[in-house]
């Protein structure tokens, strides 16, 4: 039964991974994470030969190490590129007259860049400049578009797949019921974040079998693509209570309220702080935070040091989750 389904999974075509959408059934790509954790380096040949490219526009602890540690168990070579230590500078818009800092255009970068490698992995965050380009996926559309090989998204201007796809396998690891209650809610931070997080996070809730509830202050509501049917509760301790997880997370104001104010800070009000009493209100839920979290702004020392914290499970699955993505897509090839 089990190998039947991993046989339906390689006939599927994965050649770029920006969404939850991209992987095969949910449940057949869970299970697959499943067998890729017990068993690591069971596909190491199927990277043989072959480059893994990570690029990064933007800084990383999780993502650069788990990236390559997946890589690595799948047998490939991986060179990993911060853009913005050592590369040339790079204008990203078409048109502009090149007579200032940046030596090099993305349209010639990112064919080069292909040249070097069999996959590429791109890291480019928000850029808050204008919603439409960051919405669209302007930068990580180009890669996908230009690069002629298959394109993974280690977090773009709207999603972070890899890391919802973690958190998932880590829901689906330490549930006590077949149906948990799984409550994403913002918490306070001093600088204006983007919104890939707890967007990629309702979009593998909204796809998975659990009770997904959304809390925030007014303002900040996720754009209605990623949002979908979940509910949406502004009273937090109404929407914690009987939570089995909770999942931190401060983001920006996403301007679908508001546009004008798409990416600012609407709010610092502590008292949406992770803390016991607010902990207290759930059904003893596990708290989770993709990281790096600012201790005392999102969650409480308590809180993160307590034995219901699942923070490092659910960092050390990002391997997980990496490694089943690129054997599909390394299948695809
Ligand atoms: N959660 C996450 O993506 O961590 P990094 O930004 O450190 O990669």
């Amino acid at each position: 039964m089990f190998k039947h389904k991993i046989e339906i999974q390689k006939s599927k075509i994965m050649r770029t991974y920006q969404s939850v959408f991209d992987l095969p059934k949910l449940d057949e790509a869970l299970k697959m994470a499943a067998e890729v954790k017990k068993n690591p380096f069971g596909w190491e040949h199927l990277g043989k030969h072959k480059t893994c490219l990570l690029i990064f526009f933007n800084n990383s602890l999780r993502t650069r190490l788990s990236t390559q540690k997946a890589a690595r168990n799948l047998g490939m070579d991986v060179i990993v590129l911060d853009v913005n230590q050592g590369a040339w500078k790079l204008e990203t818009e078409r048109g502009v007259v090149m007579d200032g800092d940046k030596s090099e255009h993305l349209l010639e970068a990112i064919p080069v860049m292909a040249q070097y490698c069999d996959i590429l992995g791109v890291r480019s965050f928000a850029r808050f400049e204008n919603r439409e380009d960051d919405y669209t996926e302007k930068i990580l559309n180009q890669f996908i578009k230009y690069s002629g090989k298959p394109v993974f998204s280690m977090e773009a201007a709207t999603c972070h797949p890899l890391q919802a796809f973690a958190d998932l396998i880590t829901i689906e690891e330490y549930k006590k019921v077949k149906r948990p209650k799984v409550v994403l809610t913002w918490a306070p931070h001093p600088r204006s974040l983007p919104q890939a997080v707890p967007n990629s996070f309702a979009d593998f809730m909204n796809e998975a079998d659990v009770d997904f509830v959304i809390t925030h202050p007014e303002g900040y509501e996720l754009d209605p693509k990623f949002v979908r049917g979940a509910r949406v509760e502004y009273d937090q301790k109404k929407a914690f209570e009987g939570a089995d997880f909770i999942y931190a997370k401060n983001w920006s104001c996403p301007g679908v309220t508001c546009p004008d104010k798409y990416g600012q800070i609407l709010s610092k009000d502590m008292s949406w702080t992770v803390d016991t009493e607010h902990m207290s209100w759930t059904n003893q839920a596990k708290f989770m935070h993709c990281l790096p979290v600012r201790r005392n702004m999102i969650v409480t020392d308590d809180v993160i040091e307590s034995p219901d914290s699942i923070v490092i499970p659910e960092a050390a699955n990002r391997v997980v989750s990496a490694q089943t993505v690129l054997k599909m897509m390394l299948e695809s090839m």
